[in-house]
């Protein structure tokens, strides 16, 4: 949600900042802003509209091109609409305060009710605004801009990462953090700060990371950092682990496809250096000090949002059946605020692409401090879930920009495979059947380059649905999740309604939604309960639906029984969902296509959500 990117240091810093804003557009694209010192004076430029907008208006509007102390601001909106007067950054009433944020200020009603007794004018609805007003008002008595921003944040509740810049003090600019990331980028002579990493890595892959209640103060030659409470902090500098080559369309018309075509190499990389095929072994170094406590907790407990909670739902399958231990999943926005029995024999794993999701940060905190042993799987290296658990595993799919989650999901559940696998050795599965598992996943991402063979066949399929209102999307066992995920991929980037259900429940209730005009989706590999959903294919056959299946090369009856038959590899039931998910990624991205929505960045959304 919401990107931010400041630069001070000898460059001119619009170019910098607007790079790196549209680097950081798939947090927030509702509208944009910037805010630069100008021959000592505040300059502020903001609209509704891309990123791409606001370069138009700075380009038209002209000066300032000098200036080499500047931030800006890309929104996904929550307290008001996206205009003009709600873009960021926002400023107080002399006009030389600005403030950009992400997160939520949840008490800003009192504060503007109590500013504006005190005199302050308002320009905006957000909540943002409250801050510029705030800290116009402690400066009078703080005298310096990082005492009155540390000052002004004692009054304040919700979650920010933020960044204010003053033209009375020309020279320096404040970050502060309190749920909402924010990197500080340390350059030869010059700084950064962003939400991300991947706005500032073009100029330093040195950075350091605001821990929650920061607050930094950042020049041209260097920051210091205390807490809110004013105690100083040491911080130390990372080295990021991906480059610019990464987080670039490589040719591809979309990030979406991009990512979709990584994940042969995205799997192989989850893999790399992790599988003892021989052996039968799996080496996880993040997990060996708590292996034990894994395999005697009481049961795991699985939490994620979105895709990566269905990557729990699959996960759930394979820990349970495999390794034979106990696994529930919970929606962490849900599992938060139900007061769960969780104790100190409870085992739970956030899953989380970007690591920064509010609601699992919060979910996981909350099992921490119930005593439960807190683990991650993560792509975002140094993330905040990745820094607050005590063990975990990165699934390494490197940056995934698009906003629809393809990769990470692929590689998310690799990774929970390989857990399983570490977990059922450690509990006795004898060195010839993980010798026979671990081959068989050693040839996932061969096999996923072969479902990606097909990519064209659903180019035409997605040509001859486009206008389809409704999807229905029907799999079972460890494919039920992937039938959610499917219809989570279409709603979000083609806004076509679509729901995944488990096969057999077509009958409960859904079935009443069939006719000829209703296209169902079946996962429906060659398994143990391959004839049964083929009677559910029957049903709606026989009800005039038409059908998509997903079916294994070796599958000769399938052809008949369905309208289009989508070829993928056989493997291993609980490995299935790695393979059978990327047809149904992209008959969502040619849908989208067809359609002509944003497939990058589609309306409503943003990538990493740090608000509730
Ligand atoms: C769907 C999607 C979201 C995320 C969810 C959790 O395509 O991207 O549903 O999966 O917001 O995000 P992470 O994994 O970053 O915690």
């Amino acid at each position: 949600m919401c990107g931010i990117v400041g630069y001070i240091g000898p460059k001119q810093c619009i170019p910098v900042i607007l790079e790196g804003l549209r680097r950081l557009e798939y947090r927030g694209y509702d509208s944009a802003g910037i805010a630069v010192i100008d021959g000592g004076q505040l300059r502020v430029q903001k609209r509704a509209g891309k990123v791409a907008d606001l370069a138009q208006l700075v380009e038209r509007d002209g000066g300032s091109a000098s200036s080499t102390v500047g931030m800006g601001h890309t929104r996904w909106a929550t307290h008001g609409e996206p205009n003009d007067a709600n873009a960021h950054p926002h400023t107080d009433c002399s006009g030389t305060i600005a403030v950009i944020h992400n997160g939520i200020i949840e008490n800003y009603r009192s504060i503007k009710t109590k500013l504006i007794r005190d005199g302050h004018r308002f320009k905006s609805e957000t909540d943002t605004e409250v801050l510029a007003h705030l800290i116009e008002q402690t400066y009078r008595r703080a005298g310096d801009l990082f005492t009155a921003v540390r000052i002004a944040l004692r009054d304040v509740e919700g979650t920010y990462g933020l960044v204010v810049l003053s033209s009375r003090e020309p020279d320096n600019m404040i970050a502060a953090r309190m749920g909402s990331p924010l990197i500080v980028g340390v350059g030869e002579g010059e700084h950064l700060v962003a939400a991300d990493a991947a706005a500032i890595v073009e100029y330093t892959r040195h950075v350091a990371y605001l821990e929650d209640g920061e607050i930094a103060e950042i020049s041209a030659g260097g920051f210091r950092t205390t807490t809110i409470e004013d105690v100083t902090v040491d911080k130390e500098v990372h080295e990021l682990t991906f480059d610019l080559a990464q987080i670039e369309r490589g040719g591809y018309d979309h990030f979406m496809l991009k990512e979709i075509h990584e994940q042969p190499e995205t799997i192989r990389n989850a893999i790399r250096g992790r599988l003892l095929v021989e052996s039968g072994d799996v080496k996880l170094g993040g997990l060996s000090g708590v292996s034990e406590k894994i395999i005697h907790a009481r049961r795991v407990i699985l939490l994620g949002c979105g895709t990566s909670w269905h990557a729990g739902l699959v996960g759930e399958y394979m820990l349970e059946q495999i390794a034979r231990i106990p696994t529930e999943v919970e929606y962490a926005s849900e599992f938060r605020y139900r007061n769960p029995i969780v104790t100190s024999q409870d085992v739970v794993f956030a899953i989380s692409q970007s690591g920064e999701t509010a609601d699992t940060l919060a979910a996981l905190r909350l099992a921490k401090s119930k005593g439960a042993t807190a683990l991650g799987i993560v792509n975002v290296v140094g993330s905040t879930i990745a820094r607050e658990t005590e063990a975990g595993v990165y699934i390494h799919a490197g940056p995934e920009i698009g906003v629809a989650s393809t990769k990470a999901f692929t590689s998310q559940l690799t990774v929970l495979a390989l857990v399983t696998l570490f977990l059922a050795r450690a509990k006795g599965m004898s060195q010839k059947d993980g010798a026979v598992l671990a081959k068989e996943m050693q040839s996932l991402p061969d096999k996923a380059a072969r479902v990606l063979d097909h990519a064209d066949e659903l180019r035409s399929i997605a040509e001859q649905y486009k206008d389809a209102r409704n999807f229905l999307y029907l799999g079972r066992g460890a494919n039920f999740p992937v039938a959610l995920e499917g219809a989570l991929k279409l709603k979000e980037i083609s806004y076509i309604h679509a729901e995944g259900y488990p096969a057999a429940e077509m009958k409960h209730g859904p079935i009443a939604l069939i006719d000829e005009h209703m296209p169902v989706v079946f996962v429906v590999p060659k398994d143990a309960i391959y004839e049964k959903v083929a009677s559910n294919i029957q049903e709606v056959r026989a009800r005039k639906g038409r059908i998509i299946a997903v079916a294994n090369e070796d599958d000769e009856e399938i052809a008949k029984m369905v309208d289009h038959v989508i070829r993928v590899p056989h493997t291993f039931g609980f490995f299935g969902p790695i393979l059978n998910i990327i047809p149904l990624q992209l008959l969502s991205y040619w849908m989208a296509v067809s359609r002509g929505t944003n497939v990058d960045q589609p309306r409503n959304l943003a990538k990493s959500v740090t608000v509730e």
